[in-house]
């Protein structure tokens, strides 16, 4: 069922209480209590769009269920763990068969995880991959037999078989970085030159380039005419780069640079980190290597607890926020739109009432064998100023009876 006409689906859907699993048998329909939708005064999730009709999910004609496998790349990194069980929560609220996996950062892993979710019968896969450009093969074997693919936060390469791509804008969050330096170390105004280093993501994450992109861009005219120096001379993508966005590798690098170029009389005023892990190994390296006694800018991504804490002690100057909730709630709708034979485009944001920014991308996003489309999320600039309001007061962090902060899932 193709296209059907909004109102229609609206009736519908008061009328059933329907699933990704409601067209294995109709009369089933309402008496398996995995597909009771919660109510909306019981539900504090967005609402999912009005899109699809969810009783015209089309599922393998094997076995009559509707299966989900979810690849993430491992459990090491805090947000993984979360948006793995934010997908697969909404999954199952909507009747939906879930298999989630994580590759601890193995190739070879994930893509024996991707098999044996084919062959468990998954209809859908969505796929967060451990390294963008190696699961061309997996996903030609999961696309001949009619799986669909969503890339989730990461981009699949080299594949006609990704359907589409949820994520964050990755460039902007490279721009939130680097705007955030530009104004700290108020280089629109001030005389002196200031000196910064990098610490940007794994080479093999193809985020990690944007996120590289969105922040030189934003830094070149102050790296072009001498108020931005990198001492080190290091200042490359690639010889910037944290294998695995490992935090002790980040530590390493940023400790040999401290300690090559920054006698005590150099200054080093920023450290541009990717992400939180990194800038976790940066301010450790910061406080073991570093001789200088002024404060160091030192950006992240994530809002990672660890992190939420470092920033409130003033070791760290800003996180760059992405919603995970908001994330996967993009992506489960996209989801069960495409399982339901439905094409999703702009439409799909149009229809779903989110309280929160989503774009639809079709030109940015080329993974060197199609352009994919994408829908993008829009990150924003957290800091001890703002902590508090956006990431509490939201209700995507708390703090428990002693005191500590953890993220709500
Ligand atoms: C994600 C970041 C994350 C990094 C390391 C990237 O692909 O977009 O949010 O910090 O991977 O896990």
């Amino acid at each position: 069922m193709k296209k059907i006409n909004f109102i229609a689906i609206t009736i519908i859907l008061s009328l059933i209480l329907s699933s990704c699993g409601s067209t294995q048998v109709a009369g089933e329909i309402g008496t398996n209590s995995a597909v009771q939708k919660p109510s909306a005064s019981e539900s504090t999730d967005e609402p999912l769009p009005k899109t699809y009709d969810q009783s015209s999910v089309k599922v393998r004609p094997d076995d009559g269920r509707t299966v989900i496998g979810i690849s993430m790349p491992d459990k090491l990194l805090e947000r993984w763990n979360h948006d793995g069980t934010f997908l697969k929560e909404h999954f199952e609220k909507e009747g939906c068969e879930v298999v989630l996996k994580f590759a601890n950062n193995l190739i070879d892993t994930q893509i024996n995880d991707i098999r044996s979710m084919i062959d468990e019968g998954a209809d859908l896969l969505v796929i967060t991959a451990v390294d963008g450009a190696a699961l061309s093969s997996i996903l030609k074997e999961a696309k001949s037999q009619g799986i669909k693919v969503v890339a989730y936060d990461r981009l699949l390469m080299n594949s006609d078989a990704v359907d589409y791509y949820v994520s964050y804008d990755n460039y902007k969050v490279g721009v939130l970085q680097a705007e955030y330096i530009i104004e700290a170390l108020r280089l629109k105004t001030s005389r002196d030159s200031k000196n910064i280093e990098f610490v940007t993501g794994d080479p093999v994450d193809n985020n990690a380039r944007y996120f590289y992109q969105g922040a030189v861009d934003t830094l070149h005219p102050y790296l072009e005419n001498g108020k931005l120096r990198v001492i080190s001379n290091q200042q490359g993508f690639y010889e910037t780069s944290t294998a695995q966005w490992s935090t002790d590798i980040a530590q390493q690098r940023l400790q040999i640079i401290l300690n090559s170029y920054y006698p005590e009389n150099v200054k080093l005023d920023a450290v541009l980190c990717a992400n939180d892990s990194t800038a976790l190994g940066a301010t450790r390296a910061l406080e073991s290597d570093y001789t200088g006694t002024n404060k160091v800018i030192v950006t992240g991504q994530d809002a990672d607890v660890p992190n939420i804490y470092s920033i409130i002690e003033g070791k760290q100057s800003m996180t760059v926020f992405k919603a995970l909730r908001d994330e996967s709630v993009v992506a489960v709708a996209l989801g069960l739109a495409i399982l339901s034979d439905d094409t999703p485009d702009g439409q799909l944001i149009t229809n779903s009432g989110w309280g929160f920014d989503c774009t639809y991308n079709t030109t940015d996003y080329d993974n060197g064998s199609k352009i994919v489309p994408s829908f993008l999320l829009s990150p924003i600039t957290v800091t001890k100023d703002n902590l508090e309001e956006e990431l509490f007061d939201t209700g995507y962090y708390a703090r428990n009876g002693a005191g500590l902060i953890y993220a709500v899932e």
